[in-house]
């Protein structure tokens, strides 16, 4: 069982107009409406390819309701936790211009995260947690590491997608896997990384600082890997037209992860990772197992 925690997770509302004028009544002409976060992206990903998962996190009020019956109609497994507030409906206009309004949305307590840890404990034996994505301001920047000490059990394997404080300091907590991107591995260590040998280096010293393996993607670049003992590994990009990078790095993580939880070898993982992030690059949302295993193939 691979269990995803998106702490703040958003609806996102596509409205498609002709045109788009401030202070106007606007039209649109078709809608379309997401559930979204970097865990729920993950879950969606490992749904497609046939792996067991579970979304879970916080949601809020009737917007949270609702959010959970749109995993339910897609078919992803969920368990949130219910707190104050109201999930976030992040409101997209797709006009001649691309205009977002992205809202605040629930604001987590440490009690709330101690019910997080609560159930986290309840997961079967040797289960995966991935956290991914931001900490609502609610909570302390350590909140990812303060949900792996309160959950407390040694046989979870967690993975941490995140960035700043909350990566730093989940690194003291010894996750099993991070997956920085470029720019996320550049600014946690105050440094510009232009190539592989850099993203080599700067993934070792994930190492040294508590992760026991690390990927880091590097968007048209491909990814590279290092482990425990002492492995490197890289992946170039597949070549494709690129038509949204939306999810790419979720789609690669949960694509890794799959390949591992399958006890496929590291290099078949991120190859695979590798194929799911350009596969969802190349077309709009995220990829599914065909367009993932048809770039693979070639
Ligand atoms: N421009 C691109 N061309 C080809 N492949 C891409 C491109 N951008 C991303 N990818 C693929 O997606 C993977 C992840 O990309 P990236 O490093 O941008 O992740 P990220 O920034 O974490 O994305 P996310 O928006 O999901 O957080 C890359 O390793 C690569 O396989
Ligand atoms: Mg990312």
């Amino acid at each position: 069982m691979i269990c995803t925690v998106t702490l703040n997770p958003a609806f996102d509302y596509v409205v498609f107009a002709d045109k788009f004028l401030l202070g106007e009544i606007n039209r649109s002409y078709r809608e379309e409406l997401h559930a979204g976060g970097k865990g729920i992206n993950v879950s969606a990903v490992l749904k497609g390819l046939g792996v067991e998962t579970c979304a879970s996190g916080f949601v809020g009020g009737c917007t949270g309701e609702m959010f959970c019956k749109v995993l339910t109609e897609t078919g992803i497994g969920h368990d949130f936790i219910q707190v104050q507030g109201m999930t976030r409906i992040n409101v997209k206009v797709r006009s001649d211009q691309e205009t977002d309004l992205n809202g605040t949305g629930i604001m987590p307590t440490l009690a709330d995260l101690s019910k997080l840890a609560h159930k986290l404990r309840g997961l079967p034996q040797n289960s995966w947690v991935v956290m991914a994505g931001s900490v609502p301001r609610s909570l302390p920047a350590d909140a990812y590491a303060l949900l792996i000490s309160q959950t407390g059990r040694d046989d979870l394997c967690y993975i941490a997608d995140t960035s700043g404080e909350p990566l730093r300091a989940v690194l003291k907590e010894k996750p099993w896997l991070v997956k920085p991107n470029r720019e996320e591995l550049s600014d946690l260590y105050g440094i510009r990384i232009f190539d592989k040998v850099e993203a080599y280096r700067y993934a070792e010293r994930l190492l040294e600082d508590g992760a026991q393996n690390a990927v880091v993607s590097l968007g048209g670049e491909g990814a590279v890997f290092v482990s425990a003992s002492g492995q490197k590994l890289s992946v170039p990009a597949f070549s494709g037209k690129v038509v949204d990078t939306v999810g790419a790095g979720d789609a690669l993580l949960a694509a890794f992860l799959a390949a591992k939880s399958e006890g496929k070898s590291d290099s078949d993982a991120l190859k695979f990772g590798v194929a799911a992030g350009c596969a969802t690059a190349f077309c709009t949302g995220l990829a599914s197992k065909e367009e993932i295993c048809a770039l693979l193939s070639r």
